[in-house]
């Protein structure tokens, strides 16, 4: 197949745009917000930037570099570099991914549905509100949040949502393109209006000192770290076999050490501003953030903007630019997790994207209407409402915990063990301006391996100690779906990948260009 056949941006202004809009999203807005607080704000800040510097850049560069040797997506390129092995690793990074995007898009969803009660009862102090025996006691916008999430209803939106990504999708990466070059100019519009308004709030400047004030004691915490290295592969989408596939659509002669370093600039610079319009808005308003990225999202940010000054309008305004911007960077995320599947698929089974994108959607489709089943399984909140936040909470622990840093430790071995660092950093340099030192061959080899195994290691150690660490409170559930969860992530993925490894060959040779003119 042609790599015209496949796709192919019509510039490297679109491929980077295309690429910055699939990294900020919801990571970037909410999920780092909540991360810094309850890892002690300014403490995350050095576990952050260690983690953005010596493993979110260099994977960024491999898994461009990698895209640009191979023209392939993200299994088959593995397959390339590393026979079938590689190949399985690959696809078991793209079905975590693929729980991720589920639930992600469920997630857009109640954004959808706050989105539209932003536009009226969201903000209304009176309760009517009847699903949950405590529900009556909680901000407006908490109360509402969950009687949204027990009705059916909101499978409606799940579905449109849907609809949004394979409308996209199955049109192709110029379409791809398109959207995000008119949805990420917007996203930064509506970042600046935020951040103005945070500062200019009563005391919002000092929600800045909160954010940057070091607190060292929390170092010794494995758990910030792994907090810290998660955060740093969602955020810049690694892990999910999205930046191999993207970059597979750029010209042979790319520059993978600019466009990397582009990349992860512009997406952590926007992370930077939403921690700063976050903090400042909780700190003038006092609200102390819950542990909790979907509290932070769905209460504890309406909650400070419907305590805004300046009238129900402005009030309501600023709720609808915010949802909007969730869904505006949601969706250019979620396409590019729809994206990064299907072109695996594409090239897998040589069908047709439009054909093949329906299937996944169908399928995805069904999945994220799991994670929205409105069933009340907690009436009380001790932890979570309904069946489908249950799931969310459930799911998001291994694929998100573990899932992603399991990909990224898989393709450093790969890279670095069985393929060569060194050979891809050749390659690379062929066309980048500024060069890759030899540094990057001990960071994929050694470095990168070695932190991820000890964090994924530690981490699992202490899973032994109690089933997630926590209890859950599922009625009639207990305490058999957390295995469930745990069962289908783990052997569920391993089989799926096994057996779409297996299930053909490649039709078209695994070649480069290069190769194949040679
Ligand atoms: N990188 C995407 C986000 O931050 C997945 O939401």
């Amino acid at each position: 197949m042609a790599a015209t056949e496949r796709g192919q941006w019509q510039s490297r202004f679109g491929f980077i745009m295309a690429a910055a809009g699939s990294a900020i999203g919801l990571g970037n807005i909410v999920f780092f917000g909540a991360n810094a607080y309850k890892y002690g704000a300014g403490a995350f800040y050095l576990p952050y930037l260690i983690a953005l510097f010596c493993v979110g850049i260099p994977v960024m560069v491999l898994e461009l570099g990698l895209g640009s040797y191979t023209r392939r997506a993200f299994p088959p390129s593995l397959h390339k570099i590393a026979g079938r092995m590689g190949e399985f690793w690959g696809w078991f990074a793209l079905i975590s991914a693929t729980l991720i995007t589920m639930y992600y898009i469920t997630i857009l969803a109640w954004c959808l549905g706050m989105l539209l009660g932003a536009l009226g009862p969201l903000w209304q102090p009176e309760q009517t509100l009847t699903a949950f025996k405590e529900v009556g006691k909680l901000p407006n916008p908490t109360g509402y949040f969950f009687e949204m999430i027990s009705q059916w209803s909101t499978v409606i939106f799940v579905i449109l949502i849907w609809a949004a990504n394979l409308w996209v999708v199955a049109k192709g990466v110029q379409t791809i393109e398109w959207v995000n070059k008119i949805f990420l100019p917007l996203m930064w519009l509506f970042m600046g209006l935020l951040i103005v308004r945070g500062i200019t709030l009563p005391n919002g400047l000092d929600g800045l000192y909160l954010l940057f004030t070091p607190n060292f004691e929390v170092m010794g915490n494995i758990e910030v770290w792994k907090g810290a290295f998660s955060q740093i592969f969602f955020t810049l989408s690694l892990g999910f076999g999205i930046m191999t596939a993207y970059a597979s659509y750029l010209p042979e002669d790319a520059d993978q050490v600019s466009n990397p370093l582009i990349i992860s600039f512009m997406n952590c610079g926007f992370e930077f501003l939403a921690g700063i319009a976050i903090f400042t808005m909780l700190f003038s308003f006092s609200i102390v953030p819950k542990a909790s990225t979907l509290s932070m999202t769905f209460f504890v940010i309406p909650e400070g903007i419907a305590r805004m000054p300046g009238g129900p309008l402005l009030v309501s305004a600023f709720g609808v630019l915010f949802f909007v911007l969730l869904l505006l960077a949601g969706i250019t995320s979620s396409v590019s997790l729809v994206e990064g599947l299907a072109s695996a698929l594409i090239d897998k089974f040589s069908s047709s994207r439009g054909a093949l994108v329906r299937v996944f959607a169908a399928v995805g489709c069904l999945g994220s209407v799991a994670f929205a089943l409105p069933l009340i399984v907690d009436p009380s909140l001790a932890s979570n409402g309904t069946l489908g936040l249950t799931l969310i909470d459930l799911v998001d622990h291994w694929a998100f915990g573990y899932g992603l840093l399991i990909g990224g430790l898989m393709e450093c071995i790969l890279v670095g063990w069985v393929f060569g660092a060194k050979r891809l950093r050749e390659h690379i340099n062929i066309h980048a301006r500024i060069k890759l030192p030899a540094l990057f061959d001990l960071l994929i080899k050694w470095v990168i391996p070695a932190v991820l195994l000890f964090i994924i290691g530690s981490s699992a150690w202490q899973e032994l100690k109690g089933i997630y660490g926590h209890d859950f409170v599922i009625q009639g559930f207990q305490p058999w779906l957390p295995w469930l969860c745990f069962a289908i992530f783990a052997a569920g993925g391993a089989i799926l990948a096994l057996v779409l490894t297996l299930a053909k060959d490649y039709h078209q040779p695994l070649q480069t260009e290069e190769e194949q003119s040679a």
